[in-house]
């Protein structure tokens, strides 16, 4: 068989730049290792920048995101004990959107379903082949029969555990790369939201996140161990180190209600430069992961999506090839700035040490810079609903 473009992996990345292509008349071939019911069930992320809204508005796979999901123009930093709201909307004329991941999955995989374009779940065995060459190619096992896709181009859209990077020989790739030493302990919940806005809060038990999923559902994230034992973390546990983390002085209470689901995710920041090798190019979590303290790991694999996209357009279409060729530093130029974000949000705000008091009395002190300063909620705003997106590079 043969395409255009071959993207391995159905996440965020992979769909949307499928669909991205489909609109310009480019044709690909989707390879997903999991089943669709795995992948459109997945709990991740929640925040869209308002640029990644648009983008998926353009990309006509936005209508059920207007009509469900819940438009934000503030953000709610505690410390202290006490809220302080930074106004998103005031501050930078946009807020950001909120809608599960597994919803812009969804609609992703509807649309792709609609084009009549090939996305085959549950492949296994993916290699790729020759993509130095002008003609790569990428075998794959379906069904349990071997097949093999010809194609121009390969797109790495597998996540930070996927074949692509991991075919690179490692003298061509500089990773680079920070683990923090804590995990988020997440958790769903049939609860209403006990605030209208994010909570990121600063606790010397360590960092609490309240988020949300619809007017019904809570997302809760708390700091924990990176080797956490969810057994050890009854229902009432986990209510109950939330309660102790959000407390404020002003009596607030959260809404308690059955969890749907638990999970520990580890933090890391990382990096593998550069994007693109010969005529495989790497975007998403398959490039970089960021700790999700900034909202950003989504976002960034759209905008790397939206870049590539245009770059193949412009191959196609006007046989020009500086796009594919500038991919990578383009790329890379905005991502740095984001993983800049990520960590900084996440140092300002988790326990990184026990007893380092002086690290706590910094963290209070930058916090309250933070909420004290016009320019410095100016800065975390600008940044949190995303830092302008030039697919020209400029
Ligand atoms: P993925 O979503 O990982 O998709 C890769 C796909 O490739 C998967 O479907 C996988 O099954 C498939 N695959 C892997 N290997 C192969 C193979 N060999 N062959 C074929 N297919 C393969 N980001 C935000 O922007 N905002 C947030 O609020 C946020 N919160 C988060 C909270 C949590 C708990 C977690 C875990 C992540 C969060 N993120 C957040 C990050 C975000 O979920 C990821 O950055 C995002 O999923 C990246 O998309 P992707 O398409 O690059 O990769
Ligand atoms: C989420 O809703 O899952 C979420 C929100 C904000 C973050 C991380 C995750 O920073």
């Amino acid at each position: 068989m043969r395409t255009q473009v071959a993207i391995i992996g159905a996440g965020p990345a992979g769909l949307l730049l499928a669909q991205l292509l489909n609109q310009q008349g480019i044709d690909s071939v989707i390879l997903e290792a999991r089943s669709r019911h795995y992948i459109e069930n997945r709990v991740r992320a929640g925040v869209l920048e308002h640029q990644s809204v648009d983008i998926l508005n353009e990309a006509g796979v936005g209508a059920r995101m207007m009509r469900e999901g819940l438009v934000h123009d503030g953000v709610i930093i505690q410390f202290a004990g006490v809220a302080h709201r930074i106004d998103l909307a005031s501050l930078t004329g946009h807020g950001v959107m909120i809608y599960g991941q597994q919803e812009v999955v969804k609609d992703l995989v509807e649309a792709r379903i609609q084009s009549g374009r090939p996305l085959y779940f549950e492949v296994d065995n993916v290699s790729i082949h020759d993509f130095d060459a002008d003609a790569p190619y990428v075998k794959f096992r379906h069904h349990g029969a071997e097949q093999r896709l010809d194609c121009d181009f390969v797109a790495g859209c597998d996540g930070f555990h996927g074949v692509c990077r991991a075919s690179l020989p490692p003298s061509r790739i500089e990773l680079f790369e920070r683990v923090y030493p804590f995990a988020w302990l997440g958790i769903l919940a049939d609860a209403e939201p006990a605030s209208e806005e994010l909570i990121y809060a600063h606790h010397e038990r360590g960092f609490a996140l309240l988020s949300m999923r619809s007017e019904a559902v809570s997302r809760l994230y708390l700091q924990c161990k990176p080797d956490e034992n969810l057994d050890e973390w009854p229902d009432d546990r986990v209510w109950d180190e939330l309660q102790k983390r959000f407390d404020r002085s002003d009596g607030f209470q959260l809404r308690v209600g059955p969890i749907t689901q638990k999970s520990v995710t580890p933090m890391r920041s990382f990096v593998a430069e550069p994007m693109r090798h010969g005529r495989l190019f790497l975007t998403g979590d398959a490039a970089h992961i960021v700790p999700p303290t900034g909202a950003k790991g989504m976002n960034l694999a759209i905008a790397d999506v939206k870049v590539l996209s245009l770059a193949l357009g412009a191959h196609y279409h006007e046989s020009r090839d500086d796009r594919l060729e500038s991919f990578s530093a383009v790329c890379l130029r905005r991502i740095w700035k984001v993983q800049r974000f990520s960590w900084w949000m996440t140092s300002m705000l988790h326990q990184f040490d026990e007893d380092n008091a002086f690290d706590r009395r910094r963290q209070i002190a930058e916090l309250d810079y933070v909420v004290t300063s016009k320019v410095a909620s100016q800065s975390l705003a600008e940044n949190y609903i995303g830092l302008p997106l030039d697919p020209n590079g400029g």
